[in-house]
């Protein structure tokens, strides 16, 4: 089987961070059957090697390819969008998919680890890629984020810079996900939407490999007991936002697991995104 000539999205290139397992990798399957070219960006070649073949077989779609990122690390992140711009190819789609939940850390920058990889890594690497992506128009800019960041209380940007200090890293993982939305709201008006249209997303509770610092047994308990979705099930908002008709004018927006347009925290005002962005503009200057 290979990707129909009139394919939806033959011709256009597609960048999905943490392509290698969970939704992002049922993303990075779907948008290749619908026959973009897909750059699988992931901190593990290894991991994404055999996902990159096993792609290809499903779909018959060999227009894939690894790029090393880590998001944990500024100077990955720097040198994965280098080696893009090298390639001159166009940049039609970037799914900012990777993140963490529920770990907790500091990243190589001394940023709270889900601040640092679910948000600062994310903004460096889109904002590089930004020329780029406007010399692609139409583009889309697609932002995982989450229920979960409802949860959020605050966000303190004057205090970012430190190990995680809750002790399953939720507070902060809650935080992170808010710091998606405000991102998405800031680049949307930044840009008319003809041009770079962004969005954010909720997957659903999805039984992905974000799961993976439960023991087993409890997880497999209770992915069943929760109704998780597949993987498959919980790309379905991320590839609506990649590929859905005419939807620009909605840029900024945040739709539900059920693709459906969702209000935001109150928290998410265009002040706090605005100073969100030029905060993490400052933090990943080069120095
Ligand atoms: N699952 C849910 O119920 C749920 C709900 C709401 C939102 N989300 C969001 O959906 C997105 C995808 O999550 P998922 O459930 O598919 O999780 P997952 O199965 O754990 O996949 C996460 C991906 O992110 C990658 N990643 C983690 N740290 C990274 C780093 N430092 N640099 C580069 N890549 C990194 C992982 O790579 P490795 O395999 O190398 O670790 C993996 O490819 C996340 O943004 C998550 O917050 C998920």
């Amino acid at each position: 089987m290979t990707p129909r000539p009139d394919a939806q999205l033959n011709g256009r290139v597609a960048v999905v961070t943490g392509a290698n397992t969970g939704i992002g990798r049922a993303t990075a399957t779907e948008l290749a059957r619908r026959g973009a070219t897909v750059v699988l960006a992931c901190r593990s070649e290894a991991k994404a090697t055999p996902v990159i073949t096993h792609i290809a077989g499903v779909t018959g779609n060999h227009r894939l390819s690894f790029l090393p990122l880590d998001l944990a690390d500024l100077a990955s992140v720097r040198a994965a969008a280098a080696t893009l711009l090298e390639s001159e190819e166009p940049v039609h789609l970037l799914v900012n998919n990777a993140g963490i939940a529920g770990q907790r850390g500091i990243t190589a920058d001394g940023f709270e680890l889900a601040f640092g990889v679910n948000h600062l890594g994310h903004f460096l690497f889109t904002t590089l890629l930004l020329d780029r992506l406007v010399a692609s128009a139409p583009v889309r800019v697609v932002n995982l984020s989450s229920v979960s960041h409802f949860d959020a209380k605050a966000l303190d940007l004057d205090d970012v810079q430190h190990p995680t200090r809750s002790y399953v890293g939720l507070r902060e993982y809650a935080v992170s996900k808010l710091c998606n939305v405000l991102f998405t709201q800031e680049l949307a008006s930044r840009y008319d939407p003809a041009v770079l249209s962004a969005f954010a997303v909720h997957p659903g509770q999805v039984a992905s490999d974000v799961w993976r610092r439960i023991p087993a047994p409890v997880a497999a308990v209770y992915k069943r007991v929760a109704r998780m979705k597949t993987n498959e099930e919980g790309s379905r908002s991320s590839v609506y936002a990649a590929t859905a008709p005419d939807i620009e004018a909605e840029s900024g927006s945040y739709y539900d697991q059920d693709c459906r347009r969702r209000e935001v925290n109150p928290l998410a005002t265009p002040e706090l995104a605005a100073e969100l962005w030029d905060r993490s503009a400052a933090w990943t200057a080069p120095a």
